[in-house]
């Protein structure tokens, strides 16, 4: 006898299906992501977003605590509020604290202390991580915390890229500013900051080559 409560598997697709032809499908759409790093200020709904969003949160989590929080600012003040502390801590970042050897390995994206696109992406999604959640004022443990929220930022980027949208996976660290600037709970701590929209219509990538199958993975058949 089951202690839990179980209904039949949501089949996702009632049709015979050809896993090879999907998953090689599947493959060459998501080779096209690509962070980018010039947007256009052209509008994206907040229902866009929610959807987004609900996607995001279908990720498996640890012991399915959901241990997250995703804060949407389409307001004008709060992302200059935003740009200003990430740049601020970017110049820190770029003038001592990061290595010689960080600063070589970035020189390919051509990136510097300013982030335009944190005022004029029109969403910024802040992922927020939760150590414990607190129920009635009480902590109530959350499991594989940084893995759970790793899988739904990526479902997350894969559901952006997918609505043709872009995004950018930024981390102006420390990222603690974004705590007080959105009222975060003590529960709560920043773990991405992702502008979603639309490309500029100059906007360009570094050239990247990604690793082949042979160096990736390894199989035992
Ligand atoms: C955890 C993480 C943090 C990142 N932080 C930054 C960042 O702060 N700024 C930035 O320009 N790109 C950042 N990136 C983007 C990476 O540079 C990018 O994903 C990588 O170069 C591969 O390029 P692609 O996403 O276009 O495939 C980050 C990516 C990850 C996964």
């Amino acid at each position: 006898m089951k202690k839990g409560k179980f209904i039949p598997h949501p089949k996702a697709y009632e049709r015979d299906l050809d896993p090879l032809k999907l998953s090689e499908e599947l493959y060459r759409f998501q080779d096209k992501r690509r962070s980018v790093r010039q947007f256009s200020d052209r509008a994206v709904s907040k229902e866009v977003i929610e959807a987004l969003i609900k996607t995001a949160s279908t990720a498996p989590s640890g012991a399915h605590k959901q241990p997250w929080t995703f804060c949407a600012v389409s307001n004008s003040d709060l992302k200059l509020k935003i740009r200003e502390a990430a740049e601020k801590e970017e110049y820190e970042n770029y003038h001592g604290r990061m290595s010689e050897e960080w600063l070589e390995d970035l020189k390919v994206f051509d990136t510097d202390w300013h982030k335009e696109f944190l005022t004029i992406a029109p969403w910024l999604i802040i992922v927020f991580r939760k150590n414990y959640d607190l129920v009635d004022g009480e902590k109530s443990k959350n499991y594989y915390v940084q893995e759970s929220v790793g899988l739904a930022c990526g479902f997350l980027l894969s559901a952006i890229h997918h609505a043709g949208l872009i995004s950018l996976t930024h981390t102006p660290s420390p990222m603690n500013f974004l705590q007080s600037l959105l009222d975060r709970p003590a529960n709560e701590r920043p773990f991405l900051l992702i502008p979603v929209g639309y490309p500029a219509d100059d906007a360009q990538v570094p050239y990247l080559e990604r690793k082949p199958l042979d160096q990736i993975s390894v199989f035992y058949e």
